[in-house]
């Protein structure tokens, strides 16, 4: 038996077909001698309803026994549906039980769950409309990342996980160690290392991108970074993914103008690709959001460099938990107050304070700001972190001398600006913040499959 996935069934409505569907029951209604079951099989959020009447072989016996979160397959005819609120439904003419789910343990009711709860039962939450939905928008945002790159001629490279080198110089590195069979369950068994080397797992694919960014042009990578940073917040992962493109021959405006066009890009594809996942989430999770994210398409992006952004937070009159004067590293409360209330739009500030960016960032004329841009965005506050780099060879070792780097173990980083160097620029995309960004999610928890924080019990 073919089976159609009811996303498909419901954009095509075959109706006077016989058809074959699979999926996972969200609730049986009896009326008399029929059931009404809601099938729902994670194509798309709308269930499909199947109709159950008494003739079927194993009505009595199974039909009106299934439960929410049991999983059939079932062949039938598509027909109009008389009912509100669904334009087909399947008249079933045979239903196959796959896999039962006892209702007194299975923990997915018909009742709303907290997202906290639902953490706790990692396994079972995709099977949730919100957590449904956030998988569906994740995938969608993921794919169209890959097609604006493809489509602007980047080339994709595949950064390395395990590395020896600290991009960020944040101390925020997890080691790397091997481990004897049976030792994770053991005492704490942290005495290998990486082949005799001190290795650990990247915080960023960035250096590795500008390699091949000067021999390629234009490159960007897009996986899983880490950072042992021990924040927990909202918007902070061990665990996250990164997107990261590079672009020789390119600086800090030409930067600032791909970052915008892709963020205004991934906006459009949501809009139009995830209408009814997104309009699940303006209604229930995050109100008003279809409206701040066409904003947010149609709108420009508003630049502003550091040192007028510190003004515009200390003539707020407001006092923040965090004191503003210049210098400091802008807070959350700081970011997402230039946006929700200063500029109503994603702000792009540029030309942070060198001493509290990291080497690699590209060091302005006035000797104390550097040429870095970080997109900030309501709700978030940082996006998208990026620079242009420092491509002049004298600089960039003395800023990495300053830093306390071993320039030895940086020789190849320095080759790039001793062998036909170039201006060139890039930047690093939360992936998680954009799929909270796009959602409303509150929580970066409940936009990751399976979130690496501390305390978490990973499965
Ligand atoms: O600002 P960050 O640290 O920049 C870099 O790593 C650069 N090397 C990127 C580059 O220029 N190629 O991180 C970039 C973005 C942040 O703006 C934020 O969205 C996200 O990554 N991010 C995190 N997301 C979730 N959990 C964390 N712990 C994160 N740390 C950074
Ligand atoms: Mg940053």
């Amino acid at each position: 038996m073919h089976t159609t996935s009811i996303v498909d069934l419901l954009r095509r409505q075959p109706v006077g077909e016989t058809v074959t569907i699979s999926g996972w029951v969200r609730t049986r209604r009896d009326s008399g001698s029929f059931s009404f079951l809601e099938i729902n099989d994670g194509s798309c959020l709308a269930n499909l309803q199947l109709i159950a009447e008494e003739q079927l072989v194993n009505y009595a016996s199974e039909v009106k026994k299934l439960t929410t979160g049991c999983s059939l397959r079932a062949h039938g005819l598509l027909v109009a549906s008389p009912a509100k609120g669904q334009t087909v439904e399947v008249r079933a003419e045979r239903i196959e039980v796959i896999g039962w789910a006892d209702p007194e343990t299975y923990p997915l009711q018909k009742k709303r769950h907290s997202f906290e709860f639902l953490r706790s039962i990692a396994h079972l939450r995709p099977r949730t409309n919100a957590l449904g939905a956030v998988a569906r928008v994740r995938s969608a945002l993921s794919f169209a990342i890959h097609r604006f790159f493809h489509e602007h001629g980047f080339l994709q490279v595949h950064t390395p996980v395990i590395t020896t080198s600290d991009c960020e110089g944040a101390g925020e590195m997890f080691t790397v160690t091997a481990l004897e069979p049976g030792q994770l369950q053991g005492p704490d068994p942290f005495n290998n290392d990486f082949f005799g080397r001190r290795a650990g797992l990247t915080v960023s694919g960035q250096l590795q991108a500008e390699i091949f960014a000067l021999s390629h042009g234009r490159v960007y990578t897009f996986g899983p970074t880490f950072r042992a940073e021990h924040s927990n917040t909202s918007r902070h992962l061990a665990e996250f993914w990164m997107l990261e493109p590079e672009m020789a021959f390119c600086d800090l405006a030409g930067n600032r103008d791909v970052a915008e066009s892709l963020i205004k890009f991934l906006v459009c594809v949501a809009l139009d690709e995830c209408g009814e996942d997104l309009a699940l989430f303006d209604q229930h999770v995050a109100k008003g959001l279809i409206d701040k994210l066409t904003q947010v398409r149609d709108r420009p992006f508003v630049h502003l460099p550091y040192t007028d952004a510190v003004t515009e937070l200390q003539r707020a009159g407001r006092q923040f938990e965090f004191p503003v004067q210049w210098g400091i590293d802008l807070q959350a409360e700081h970011e997402r107050f230039l946006c929700e209330e200063v500029a109503q739009a994603p702000v792009v500030v540029t030309n942070y304070p060198a001493d509290i960016k990291p080497f690699y960032m590209r060091l302005d004329d006035d000797g104390r700001t550097v040429a870095a841009m970080d997109i900030l965005v309501a709700g978030i506050g940082e996006l998208i972190g990026g620079s242009q780099r420092e491509e002049r060879y004298e600089v960039l070792a003395a800023r990495m001398a300053a830093a306390g780097l071993d320039l030895a173990q940086y020789g190849w980083y320095l080759d790039l600006r001793r062998y036909g160097s170039v201006p060139h620029s890039g930047f690093g995309l939360g992936f998680e913040r954009l799929v909270q960004f796009v959602t409303g999610m509150q929580n970066i928890r409940d936009v990751i499959p399976f979130p690496r924080t501390p305390g978490s019990a990973p499965c």
